[in-house]
């Protein structure tokens, strides 16, 4: 593992990178225990056991074609402050804010966790809890030119979008201060319903009770909380978990 020389927003902690390991999750755990601050970071250059959001969903990440990595959040921090599950929110408008202003791309944010280029999803998140801190993963696909076919109609990657080489670390420098700024923004939930993904739109949402159900995305809450209006119910309702699953038009359906 090394350190790279970068003035690292977040308290100036170190930022790490090991050009392979399993996950950056556990790597950030080990540094946590070993007393490292908030804002400690650790970059891989691959990993063999990318988590994704549901334990069914690995993280695809061939060697050096994406940016993968950890922020370390302990709770006493700006950054860290969370009413509920807002953490991968802002951490999304972050990417998203990255991508719109270096490369012109429209953006929007697929709640909870994806960030999506031209209805492909480009970046995830994924945020775990310990009591006391948050541990911030963030994949961004830049340079993958063959994306497994599986993936092929809802994946996509800076290069596949701008035709230029990204180099992930590249990427990583651009995007920290527009990570600072999001987690640490007031404003967040206004910038994030105007990227929100499908908004005002009738999807089909898949509850917690594994139920799908149409409804119109109407914006997120103060927690980041989903708030929609169900087509055949009384609204509004809100959902702390669940996925928009597809749209009820086409009945096409889309893997987050
Ligand atoms: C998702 O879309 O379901 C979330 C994907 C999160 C992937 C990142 S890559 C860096 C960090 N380490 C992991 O194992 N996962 C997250």
């Amino acid at each position: 593992m090394q350190q790279l020389a970068v003035d690292n927003p977040f308290g100036h902690a170190p930022v790490f990178y090991k050009p392979e390991t399993d996950s950056t999750m556990n790597d950030a755990k080990n540094l946590a225990r070993q007393g490292y601050p908030s804002g400690t970071i650790i970059i891989a250059g691959h990993q063999t056991s990318g988590r994704g959001r549901f334990a069914d969903r690995r993280w695809y990440s061939p060697p050096e074609t994406s940016l993968a990595f950890t922020l370390l959040l302990r709770d006493e921090t700006v950054e860290a402050t969370d009413t509920g599950g807002t953490i991968s929110l802002r951490a999304g408008l972050g990417v998203a804010d990255a991508i719109r202003r270096h490369f012109e791309l429209p953006c929007h944010i697929k709640w909870p966790n994806d960030v999506l280029v031209e209805e492909r999803k480009l970046a995830g998140i994924l945020c775990e809890r310990r009591p006391g801190e948050s541990y911030v993963g963030i994949g961004v696909n830049c340079n993958d030119k063959r994306i497994p076919s599986e993936l092929r109609s809802h994946a996509t990657s800076l290069r596949r979008a701008t035709g230029r080489r990204v180099p992930p670390l590249d990427f990583f420098a651009l995007l920290l201060p527009h990570l600072h700024g999001s987690l640490s923004a007031k404003d967040w939930r206004v910038r994030l319903e105007a990227l929100l993904y499908q908004r005002d739109t009738t999807v089909l949402f898949r509850r917690p009770d594994g139920i799908d159900q149409e409804v119109v995305v109407k914006g997120v809450t103060e927690e980041g909380y989903l708030l929609v209006f169900p087509v055949d119910g009384e609204g509004p309702q809100t959902y702390a978990s669940g996925e928009i699953v597809g749209s009820p038009k086409t009945g096409r359906r889309r893997r987050g």
